[in-house]
């Protein structure tokens, strides 16, 4: 099987991308991280890839006359590494629609809520709020669309416990997170997710076979 080249971009932690990281050097992932890039030049993330010996970019998008400059800059580098798929791991960005077309249906993004239930920032809390009793994390398609709107390629649930409070759930959200993001990947490397784009006004879904 061939080896799914990626690019990832950050902004944060890195927990995520230290996810993929780790599932990669046991061997349970086929896929390489060729390039790491960062708006945010302190992120966490910048390091964790150094540690892994993953080159790591940071290009702190106010350097940029635009933000199509700084979207342009960021898919020249990904080319230029020769990613294939790209991977949104907190990267606090919207990103344009002249990188969205650079790699159509090859953009995925990870949310910690239930989509389309609670989009946008502080997911987590703003399910604790609501009171839903049941949570999670969905991993989707980056499209042209409301935030966190793109086709679902894959979710977790994680119940909410009475007691639960941000710092007892926040946790449990984020285990989810990375088990779900690299079995996302190993699906897309294995071939086992297919786009099926809407005819007319229906939406695009992606099917995903179980393996
Ligand atoms: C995650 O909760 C992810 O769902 C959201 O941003 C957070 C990033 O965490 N998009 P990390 O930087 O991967 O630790």
């Amino acid at each position: 099987m061939a080896t799914l080249r990626l690019g990832v971009l950050v902004s944060g932690n890195g927990s995520n991308l230290q996810a993929i990281l780790d599932a990669i050097a046991r061997g349970e992932l086929a896929a390489k991280v060729e390039l790491v890039i960062s708006n945010v030049a302190s992120a966490r993330a910048l390091e964790r890839a150094r540690a892994a010996g993953v080159r790591a970019l940071a290009l702190p998008h106010k350097q940029f006359s635009s933000r199509e400059a700084f979207d342009a800059r960021v898919l020249a580098e990904l080319r230029a590494a020769g990613v294939e798929w790209v991977v949104l791991a907190g990267f606090m960005r919207l990103l344009t629609p002249g990188f969205l077309a650079g790699y159509r249906h090859r953009i995925i993004n990870i949310h910690p809520a239930l989509l389309p239930s609670f989009p946008g920032t502080r997911s987590i809390e703003q399910a604790l709020a609501y009171g839903v009793k049941v949570t999670g994390c969905s991993v989707h398609l980056v499209d042209e669309g409301a935030v966190d709107g793109g086709p679902i390629i894959d979710q977790r649930v994680v119940p909410i416990e009475a007691d639960d409070t941000l710092d007892t759930l926040e946790p449990r959200i984020h285990a989810a997170e990375h088990a779900l993001y690299v079995d996302v990947l190993r699906a897309i490397a294995e071939g086992r997710v297919e786009v099926q784009p809407g005819v007319a006004s229906e939406r695009t879904r992606v099917r995903l076979v179980r393996a």
